[in-house]
């Protein structure tokens, strides 16, 4: 094999990208929000459009196939991109929003040019200023579409201009099924329990899952629990869950054990709270009582972690406390 051609079969491009839809059809979750994008799709006349929602639940994605499906060939010409790497000041604003706007582009009927503004939160409020009078000025011809994490950083002005559209965090199905596909389409070696652990680490975060599923199946060749939480470097839940069960059980000393076994492997504390919080959140052996006590004191825990009291001193207070929830009061009585 020449040497070149070694070169492109060993390169792999990542997964989120080879699988990024292009089709509005192909993104999934957020049905009803995603309907409503493919309404103006297909009807053409697209409002200036907010999405704002977590990072890595298809906003840019979704933009795109919308831009892709609103301008057609025209979509080189027709589309401005500027996301938070570019330059986004206010004369950027000004200027080349201004001249794109302005420039003449033959788009199909009906269409107009689309500004995309990705991570627009990161714009400064004075951009952001600029932007709203441009946005008025040239809405006969060009549309905005922008995309953030959180609504509230974009400017009210901007925000009573446009649609906004929520984008909430996918369901675990959502990400089980598009796992599935890949898995089928790149001849991933995996068990039940390898997609379980990819879904309990992403936490709804789409990227982040296809991401750890390649990591895993090249770093592996076969995705199972142990691996992917080796890959993603998070305390593993079922040690978790052993400390949860031990404490409801208010057996202090096997608990500890446990919460020392993770210590010594090196996680810190930070990543053990954040850990028994999730885990503790969905863990159907507790009453619903019990849970939320129990997510009270994580939460209190987290707080001095954060902080910057993350000894291992303080996991095993908690630890204590949680037993202690279970205890008769007398036992505490001097
Ligand atoms: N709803 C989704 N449906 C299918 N793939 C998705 C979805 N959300 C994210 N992805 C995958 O994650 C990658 C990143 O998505 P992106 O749209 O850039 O996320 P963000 O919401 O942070 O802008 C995409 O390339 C795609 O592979
Ligand atoms: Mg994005």
């Amino acid at each position: 094999m020449a040497p070149s051609s070694a070169a492109t079969a060993a390169y792999e491009l990542p997964w989120v990208e080879k699988y990024r839809p292009t089709l509005l059809d192909d993104v999934v979750g957020n049905v009803e929000t995603i309907e409503r994008l493919k309404v103006i799709a297909k009807d053409g006349n697209c409002p200036h459009i907010i999405i704002s929602g977590l990072p890595g639940i298809g906003k840019t994605t979704s933009i795109h196939c919308l831009a892709h499906q609103l301008l057609g060939d025209a979509y080189k010409e027709g589309v401005l991109e500027l996301n938070a790497s570019d330059e986004r000041g206010i004369d950027v604003v000004r200027n080349k929003i201004k001249s794109f706007a302005q420039k003449k582009v033959t788009l199909p009927p009906g269409r107009h040019k689309i500004v995309i503004l990705d991570e627009a939160d990161s714009m400064t409020g004075g951009a952001q200023q600029a932007l709203r009078r441009t946005m008025e000025i040239y809405s006969n011809t060009t549309r905005f579409c922008l995309a953030c994490n959180m609504s509230n950083k974009i400017i009210e002005p901007i925000q009573s201009r446009c649609a906004i559209l929520r984008y909430a965090k996918l369901r675990d199905t959502e990400v089980l099924a598009r796992l599935l596909e890949i898995c089928k389409e790149e001849n991933v070696q995996y068990n039940d329990d390898g997609l379980t652990a990819l879904i309990f680490t992403c936490e709804g975060d789409m990227r982040q899952a296809i991401n750890n599923l390649q990591s895993t199946h090249s770093g592996f060749g076969f995705v199972s629990g142990e691996n992917v939480f080796k890959v993603c470097d998070q305390p593993h839940p079922v040690i978790v869950q052993a400390i949860i069960r031990a404490c409801h059980k208010c057996e202090v000393d096997s608990a500890l054990e446990k919460l020392h076994e993770l210590w010594d492997q090196g996680y810190s504390a930070v990543d053990i709270v954040v850990t028994l919080f999730r885990v503790a959140k969905t863990f159907d052996e507790l009453p619903e009582y019990t849970k939320l006590e129990y997510i009270k004191e994580i939460g209190f825990t987290h707080m001095r972690v954060l902080e910057g009291v993350g000894t291992l001193m303080q996991l095993a207070g908690l630890v204590a406390r949680l037993c202690k929830l279970h205890m008769k009061p007398e036992l505490f009585k001097l």
